[in-house]
């Protein structure tokens, strides 16, 4: 490790000889855009020396280093020149108010352009429906370029610059954006950096035999490196193929493929392949992306004798993309998708490098409580890892396009006196209806038959016991499992950051069973999840005598209920004991309100004892903000099946 000092007078000796060059290379444009320039420049001097140090980490042993940040400044000022003027003015804002998204006013949705609305035009068309749900934040699904037949839902990427013609163009991607943030919605689209597909460019010149592009992936002529990397290797999708490397008879070469077959991965320790992807960020970046997602951060750097996930140079990497966006797209957010160990996510989540994060604890946990009706392990995993570093986000999510894993800590699950190994075994029997009585209709994914794992698939409505329920026609499970629903968005819209709607939840869409005919998704069950969206669900949505129009109309009240609570701003919040193993309690204090959360997660009344109302309550009499009821604190709370209440202070 170079010492800080040093470090920082070879940045600044190094800025010095670069800047002239930069400005000679742009001196028609700064001719022609003095204001643009001197914006530039000021951000380049501010994060000049942390970038230059964070590269200097990277690929300072490369020959051709000082040749690689000379490029990466020429394409990263470029880029800056491109960026359209609203976004420069967007840009301004934020960075005036980088707090922004801590707003109890943000609301998220997630959704498949194609499955949602057919393709980007559709989508723009849905703005009044987004608007009536109160979104502010709107993830479409990868919508670039990708294999026509195998895609992994488009997380094959073949081109970052061009969309898949089914979906639309770039440039109505940019008008969407556009009119969207005008609208108040920002766009939120993925950054998948680990890997390409194979039909990428840069793939088919490796498979031409171009030697510059094989060494933008992992390549192989025998199984020497496969088989030594393998020893300490997780496979994540063992069903598809086992171990994490694919054959290619065409190159004779084994190539690295963490994922599908189809998807390889980028090597980062070549500095060709930093730039190069530097370059595609920062042009997505330009169509108007306010948050990037930057998919399986976990996985992007690889060191023999390691699992390969989680490395410290992935961190270096994305710290230095960060920088480049503080320069070349400030208004930009990082977004972390790291579904691993809750040390591990946290180690993604800072200013400096993703300002927010899926909160993949808090979702699995949900669900574990719900499966248990005991909250030891939720609001224990809460207390002690639920808090994040000033200027950072949680996305609370219960559902997403993948399927859950139970990522809990060991340690954790032993502190509140669960084996956690038995446990894991228990949630996947609970989730697949493998264990008797469950409510639950979920769909194994990647059973590893060697290590007995396995992940679950299925809609939230059908995991919450409605696909049953209905089957069953029985109204007092229906009843229990729209409660249920009802009560696990409540948290994720109080407690604390960004929630985030998987779009068709909100309708109480079920499993759809028919991505088993499609060969091009039979051997992928977390399409049992993903159905297209339903025309008549959405219409019945104002039908308060049907199940759909039940669900909206209860989580649109609750998300407008959000937006008008100062206490819910930012992810302060304070885990307190509710004297009850069956109820979560959480107080939110903000904006000179108090507000005390709690919630029951059995099927059975439990109450909250009158004691802890006092100590922790926002006062002595209180109203429930979500049924407009009063209560005192000379009693205990009581509290029906899978209620959860709002208390504010009465005066
Ligand atoms: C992310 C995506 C997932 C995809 C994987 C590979 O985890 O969420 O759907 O399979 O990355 O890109
Ligand atoms: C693994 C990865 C995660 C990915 C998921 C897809 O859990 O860690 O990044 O989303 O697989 O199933």
């Amino acid at each position: 490790m170079p010492d800080a000092n040093w470090l920082r007078q070879q940045a600044t000796l190094s800025l010095d000889r670069l800047w002239p060059r930069i400005e000679m290379h742009f001196a028609e444009q700064r001719a022609a855009l003095p204001a643009e320039w001197d914006a530039f420049e000021v951000r380049v001097r501010r994060e000049w020396p942390r970038l230059f140090g964070l590269l200097y980490e990277l690929y300072a042993g490369n020959y051709d280093f000082f040749y690689q940040i000379e490029q990466l400044l020429i394409d990263t000022a470029q880029s800056w020149f491109d960026r359209p003027a609203w976004l420069k003015t967007l840009d301004d804002r934020r960075e005036a108010d980088p707090e922004w998204f801590q707003s109890q006013q943000m609301v998220g949705g997630v959704c498949y352009v194609d499955l949602f609305a057919g393709k980007l035009s559709g989508v723009r068309e849905r703005l009044p429906y987004f608007k009536e749900l109160g979104l502010t934040y709107l993830h479409l699904m990868p919508l670039f370029a990708a294999p026509e037949n195998e895609s992994d839902g488009g997380y094959a990427v073949s081109s970052y610059r061009d969309i898949n013609p089914a979906l639309g163009t770039f440039a109505e991607l940019r008008e969407l954006a556009e009119e969207f943030q005008t609208h108040g919605i920002s766009l939120v689209v993925d950054f998948v950096f680990n890997h390409t597909s194979d039909e990428h460019g840069w793939a088919r010149k490796a498979q031409a035999g171009d030697p510059e592009f094989e060494n933008y992936y992992f390549m192989f002529p025998d199984r020497t490196m496969p088989n030594a990397y393998e020893r300490t290797l997780r496979e994540i999708f063992p069903t598809v193929r086992r171990g994490s490397f694919t054959w290619r008879e065409d190159m004779q070469r084994w190539v690295w493929t963490t994922f599908n077959n189809f998807q390889w991965d980028l090597n980062y320790a070549n500095p060709a392949v930093f730039r190069a992807m530097a370059g595609e960020m920062l042009f997505i970046a330009n169509a108007g992306v306010e948050i990037l997602r930057l998919d399986a951060v976990a996985f992007i750097w690889k060191r023999i004798g390691t699992s390969c996930e989680n490395q410290p140079e992935a961190h270096t990497v994305i710290q230095a993309y960060n920088a480049l966006a503080r320069i070349a797209a400030p208004a930009m957010l990082f977004k972390s998708e790291a579904i691993v160990h809750p040390d591990d996510v946290m180690r993604y989540i800072s200013p400096q490098e993703c300002q927010i994060s899926y909160n993949p604890l808090l979702m699995a946990l949900i669900w574990e409580a719900l499966a248990t009706r005991e909250v030891k392990l939720l609001a224990h995993s809460m207390i002690t890892r639920f808090k994040l570093p000033p200027g950072c986000a949680w996305v609370n999510y219960l559902r997403s396009h993948d399927d859950i894993g139970w990522t809990f800590d060991d340690a954790d699950a032993h502190h509140v006196g669960i084996d956690a190994f038995g446990h894991r075994r228990f949630l996947n029997n609970f989730y697949i209806g493998r264990f008797e009585g469950s409510f639950a209709r979920g769909v194994p994914f990647q059973e590893n038959p060697d290590t007995g794992d396995a992940r679950v698939s299925g809609t939230l409505a059908s995991l919450a016991g409605l696909e049953q329920a209905l089957q069953r026609g029985d109204e007092r499970l229906i009843d229990l499992a729209v409660r249920r629903i009802l009560m696990v968005h409540s948290l994720i819209l109080s407690i604390g950051g960004i929630p985030l709607l998987y779009l068709g939840d909100e309708v109480a869409t079920l499993n759809d069973y028919s991505f088993a005919n499609d060969p091009a998704k039979a051997s992928d069950s977390r399409w049992v999840h993903r159905p297209a969206a339903s025309a008549e669900r959405y219409a019945h949505r104002t039908d308060l005598s049907t199940r759909e129009g039940w669900v909206f109309a209860e989580l649109s009240r609750l998300i407008q209920l959000r937006k008008q609570q100062p206490a819910i701003w930012d992810g302060a919040m304070e885990v307190i004991d509710s004297g009850n193993p069956h109820v979560f309690s959480f107080v939110r204090n903000h904006g000179g309100q108090r507000l005390l959360l709690v919630a029951n997660f059995s099927e059975h009344p439990q109450q909250m004892d009158a004691n802890q109302l006092r100590v922790y309550g926002p006062g002595y009499r209180f109203t429930d903000l979500v049924s407009e009821q009063e209560f005192n604190a000379d009693e205990p709370l009581p509290l029906a099946p899978y209620q959860f209440v709002w208390l504010t202070a009465n005066g």
